[in-house]
């Protein structure tokens, strides 16, 4: 019986199926929601964006033999519209830039406070489109908008991806009598050369209350558009916004109240995911898009990473899988995952997930297999 001198550990190695996908920690013990992630083609560094939020120092460690009553300045805790940290690799390790503040001013259409969900992309070697959702500001909205957002547009062409960036006078997307507009991401399609911004029409802002206020009747549409912008500047629009994708009924449904944070990338049929970077001159006939996105509502554990696919034509039609990518209570064990986006070239992304300091920075492997999307 040589079996039984096999030590216990290696006969369960061998007789158990592989173990589940491993739990995951974060990338970035921070709140760094609804992140995107790019390479800077110079540098070769990767950079994360994320909504804004707080940065506060850490605490400072009395190592010296100096008892000063004094609180070094350094000290204070500063807000960013748009927050940031950088890698070597997209795996990390990931370091937050407590100096960097990318978007000073959202625009003069904009409050300062609520600046959401960051996309970032490059046009050339020295210029760099930067989208976001913000507030409306005081005066430019009706009592019934007050809370709505729409997505602006920055512009750097001082040739650092950390900005800063200039914002254009007005929001590019804003849809007041559908409930505004949030979570924009670019996208540059490989088969075609043309450009693209995907965003949700936040229906919930005019919701009647519930889960994500839009829980109960009259039930308000979120529906995920697709919108062409201009391929030298990124800014203006080019051609009409076309609904690429809706959620699945009311509360009952499986979405719940909404579906948000849509991503786009691309991949060959060949299984090669060639993402929505400039490197996509071996794409053609054949080609899939992958349009992430997530459901139910931000804060609670029903918030997850799912995803539809289109055959050969980024404007559809997105065919949802049916089974959750990323969700509260699975291998992962990351709660309330969301916002995800897909690293150019593939095989990485990035999503939030609840920790003790709010909705902190994950990642994972990416594969896709025939047209599913595995994660690991
Ligand atoms: C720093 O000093 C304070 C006050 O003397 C003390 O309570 C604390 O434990 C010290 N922290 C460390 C990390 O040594
Ligand atoms: C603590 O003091 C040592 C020796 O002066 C120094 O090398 C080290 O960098 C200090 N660490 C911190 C966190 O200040
Ligand atoms: C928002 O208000 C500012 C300041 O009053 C004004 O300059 C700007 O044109 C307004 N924008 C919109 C979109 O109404
Ligand atoms: C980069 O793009 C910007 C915006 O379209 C343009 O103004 C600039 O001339 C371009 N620079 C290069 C080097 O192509
Ligand atoms: C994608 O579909 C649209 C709408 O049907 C059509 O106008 C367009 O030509 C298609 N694009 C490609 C690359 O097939
Ligand atoms: C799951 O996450 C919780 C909270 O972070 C942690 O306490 C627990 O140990 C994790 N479970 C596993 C199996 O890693």
């Amino acid at each position: 019986m040589v079996t039984l001198l096999v030590p216990t550990y290696l006969l369960l190695t061998l007789l158990l199926p592989p173990p589940t996908t491993p739990s995951k920690t974060p990338l970035l013990s921070l709140d760094f929601p609804d992140p995107c992630i790019i390479q800077d083609a110079p540098s070769g560094t990767w950079y994360a964006f994320a909504t804004g939020g707080w940065w506060t120092p850490p605490p400072p460690t009395n190592n010296t033999t100096t008892t000063t009553n004094s609180t070094p300045a350094a000290d204070k805790a500063t807000y960013k519209n748009i927050q940031a940290a950088s890698a070597p690799s997209p795996r990390g390790p990931w370091t937050y830039l407590p100096s960097a503040n990318p978007l000073p001013s959202p625009g003069v259409w904009a409050t300062s406070t609520q600046t959401w969900a960051p996309s970032l992309i490059q046009l050339n070697s020295s210029s760099y489109v930067l989208y976001y959702a913000a507030q409306l500001a005081a005066g430019n909205h009706s009592s019934s908008s007050s809370s709505y957002h729409c997505i602006g547009a920055a512009t750097s062409s001082s040739g650092s991806i950390l900005g800063p960036y200039t914002p254009l006078p007005e929001p590019v997307i804003c849809p007041l009598e559908k409930g505004g507009a949030i979570d924009p991401a670019g996208f540059l399609d490989p088969a075609t050369g043309r450009r693209y911004l995907v965003y949700k029409v936040d229906g919930n802002a005019m919701g009647a209350g519930g889960e994500c206020n839009n829980g109960v009747e009259p039930f308000q549409r979120t529906p995920i558009v697709l919108q062409e912008v201009d391929r030298g500047d990124g800014g203006g629009l080019g051609g009409g916004g076309v609904e690429v994708f809706d959620r699945d009924g009311g509360p009952e449904g499986v979405d719940g109240p909404l579906v948000e944070a849509p991503d786009l990338f691309f991949f060959t049929t060949t299984t090669t995911a060639v993402g929505r970077g400039e490197g996509g001159e071996e794409s053609g006939e054949g080609g899939r898009y992958v349009l992430f996105y997530s459901n139910h509502c931000w804060d609670g554990p029903g918030y997850s990473v799912n995803y539809a696919v289109a055959e050969g034509n980024v404007t559809g039609p997105y065919k949802r899988r049916t089974e959750r990518l990323i969700g509260t209570g699975d291998g992962f064990n990351v709660t309330a995952p969301g916002g995800a986006a897909s690293v150019p070239g593939g095989r990485w992304m990035v999503f939030h997930g609840d920790c003790p300091q709010g909705r902190c920075l994950f990642g994972a492997e990416m594969e896709v297999m025939g047209d599913a999307v595995v994660v690991s």
